[in-house]
């Protein structure tokens, strides 16, 4: 996937034909956004257009500076976990969303439901952990990304391979890879491309770690692995502002030691700054409070 270029738009899965590409570091302001209401506006004109560029909105939201005057009123915090403020439903395009997060606060390791993550730190200080899928869960991006690495092969390099690996599609009517070969035996077998799984001893691998401190903008897909994010601090509450595009109403969380996925429902505390009703926080990682 050109991360750069991707239409978010659309689901990751449905631009998974392009490759890989760094997002340029550090992002250049091109324009200036005063306020957050400012920077509503501004993200509504672009969504309104059938092609969004993943950059574009990352520079927009770099290109506002966090001023607590504009966000304090979503910003409603719970002693025991971080809360979920709507702040604009994007007109089901996108919604961006305040989180407040008290010391030690974190989220479960999590995917995000095919959908594109953006992410803004207004207050405080946040670490991001990333984490690889675990061998047993494949996302749709993957899966995506496999059918068009094995079409674009040959069917003489695909036999080659088969011979190599003595994997035969025995069910006719797999279409995965042209419906001549399966690389992926199992895929084709169950349907979701896992045999029974086990779950006892997979610990998820964590790909790295990055503090994000005020102002800061990161991105996260299902192509680019799973995250959970913490307040490392035991004093300090900290704020972020979340843009996911399509909106999304539930995601995977992962156990951290098995690589174990449960589906859950993601909730809000608040919407438009009016509180809704008390709801638990689905992607809320209870075990890290302190
Ligand atoms: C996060 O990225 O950790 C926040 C997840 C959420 O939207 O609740």
């Amino acid at each position: 996937m050109d991360v750069e270029n991707a239409n978010c738009k659309m689901r990751v899965s449905q631009c998974a034909d392009m490759e890989i590409i760094p997002i340029e570091r550090p992002l250049k302001v091109t324009q200036e956004i005063s306020g957050l209401d400012k920077l509503v506006e501004e993200l509504h004109k672009v969504f309104t257009d059938d092609f969004v560029n993943i950059q574009d909105v990352q520079k927009l939201m770099a290109g506002y500076k966090s001023n607590p005057k504009d966000w304090k009123k979503y910003a409603k915090f719970d002693r025991f976990r971080y809360t979920r403020n709507l702040v604009d439903a994007g007109n089901g395009a996108f919604n961006i969303m305040i989180l407040c997060w008290g010391p030690g606060h974190a989220s479960a390791i999590h995917d995000h439901a095919d959908s594109h993550c953006f992410m803004k730190l207004l207050s405080g200080s946040l670490e991001e952990v990333r984490y690889d899928w675990p061998s047993t869960v494949e996302p749709e991006v993957r899966k995506v990304l496999k059918r068009h690495r094995c079409s674009s092969e040959t069917a003489d390099q695909l036999e080659t391979q088969m011979a190599d690996l003595d994997l035969s599609c025995q069910n006719d009517s797999c279409q995965n890879f042209g419906g001549k070969v399966d690389r992926c035996q199992s895929e084709c077998r169950n349907g979701n491309g896992y045999e029974e799984e086990d779950y006892s001893s997979d610990q998820m691998e964590e790909l790295g770690r990055t503090r994000l401190e005020v102002n800061d903008v990161c991105y996260i897909n299902d192509a680019l692995g799973l995250h959970r994010m913490e307040n490392p601090s035991h004093v300090d509450s900290a704020v972020s502002l979340h843009l996911y595009c399509p909106p999304f109403d539930s995601c995977r969380v992962f156990d951290a030691r098995t690589g174990k996925p449960s589906e859950v429902k993601v909730t809000f505390w608040s919407v438009n700054g009016k509180k809704v009703k008390r709801v638990i926080e689905a992607i809320d990682n209870a075990d890290s409070q302190q």
